[in-house]
């Protein structure tokens, strides 16, 4: 595996949480693995979750790691070509991006949409040039538009806790104070669409995410009805992807918070969110700390995503 940004990288999607489940059992077992190979992690965004889980899988193979915060001490970075470099930016990516790749034999990218230009974001143009630049391979680690390694974690969680060969699995929008990215959600519906659950998606109308991501996934406007019968919610706030809207908030309601009153409507669901969240906006405190709510356990099985991806990345190196 070269590059990680979608399900389809896992190939068999399947095999690739038995193979998770079976690496959790045993997280040290490929510890000469990563022997003398170095992974850089580089974050253009602020993490918790994932700067350290990334990390700890990188240590449990056995690996070097170094990360850098390119807002924090590196060269501001140039990013488009044809600039005359006469301001505040010393240094062009496209220099950096290959000194990058010349002290590591891996990297993860962290660089979230920018909502300026929603084609550059849509590419994932920042990805890209560290795909085509840096000589390496390239995972992300929530990029413009996706968060993979929180969608695997996310299904291998779902795996663990299901007590039906086919759950019902809800998307729920839930209102936020800030403009997030569609990179959770996308990734989301990616892994659930490829994955033996029936999924759901529910938002307010004017949030409809990318077809790219969801293939014909059903929406269902009417929250409530969405949450009937369901095996786990899985709440996020994200902004508009359709245009003329792309990167707006257009509802802060917070009717649409998940509380106990919704969660009844479940079959005693779990919940879920991939954190960092804002209580009593996206889900009540008494959700959030109820014996239902498994995004502590979720949290944890980043690790786990995190050290399959990176495992079988170190594999194909050779
Ligand atoms: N869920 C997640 O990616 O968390 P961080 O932003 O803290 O890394």
């Amino acid at each position: 595996m070269k590059t990680f940004l979608t399900a389809n990288d896992l190939g068999n999607l399947q095999s690739a949480v038995h193979e998770a489940l079976e690496l959790k059992k045993n997280r040290y077992a490929y510890k000469q693995l990563g022997e003398n190979r170095t992974l850089l992690l580089v974050f253009f965004n602020s993490s918790l979750r994932t700067r350290l889980s990334t990390q700890k899988a990188a240590l449990n193979l056995g690996m070097n790691v170094i990360v850098l915060d390119v807002n924090q001490g590196a060269w501001k970075l140039e990013t488009e070509r044809g600039v005359v470099m006469d301001g505040d930016k010393p240094e062009h990516i496209l220099e950096a991006i290959p000194v990058m790749g010349c002290y590591c034999d891996l990297i993860g990218v962290r660089s979230f949409a920018r909502f300026e230009d929603k084609e550059a974001d849509y590419s994932e143009k920042l990805l890209n040039q560290f795909i085509h630049y840096s000589g390496k391979p390239v995972f992300s680690m929530e990029s413009a538009t996706a968060h993979p390694l929180q969608a695997f974690a996310d299904l291998i969680t779902i795996e663990e806790y299901k007590t039906k060969p086919r759950p019902k699995v809800v998307l729920t929008w839930a209102p936020h104070p800030n403009v997030l990215p569609q990179a959770v959600p996308n990734s989301f519906a990616d892994f659930m669409n490829e994955a033996e659950v029936e999924f759901v998606i529910t938002h307010p109308e004017g949030y409809e995410l990318s077809e790219r991501f969801t293939r014909g996934a059903r929406v269902e406007y009417d929250q409530r009805k969405a949450f009937e019968g369901a095996d786990f919610i899985y709440a996020k706030n994200w902004s508009a992807f359709r245009d003329p809207h792309y990167g707006k908030i257009l509802s802060k309601d917070r009717n649409w918070t998940v509380d106990s009153a919704k969660m009844a409507l479940t079959d005693n669901a779990y919940f879920m969110h991939c954190l960092p969240v804002r209580r009593n906006m996206i889900v009540t405190d008494d959700v959030i700390e109820s014996p239902r709510s498994i995004v502590i356990q979720e949290a944890a099985n980043r690790e786990i995503s995190a050290e399959t991806v990176i495992r079988r990345m170190l594999s194909a190196l050779g």
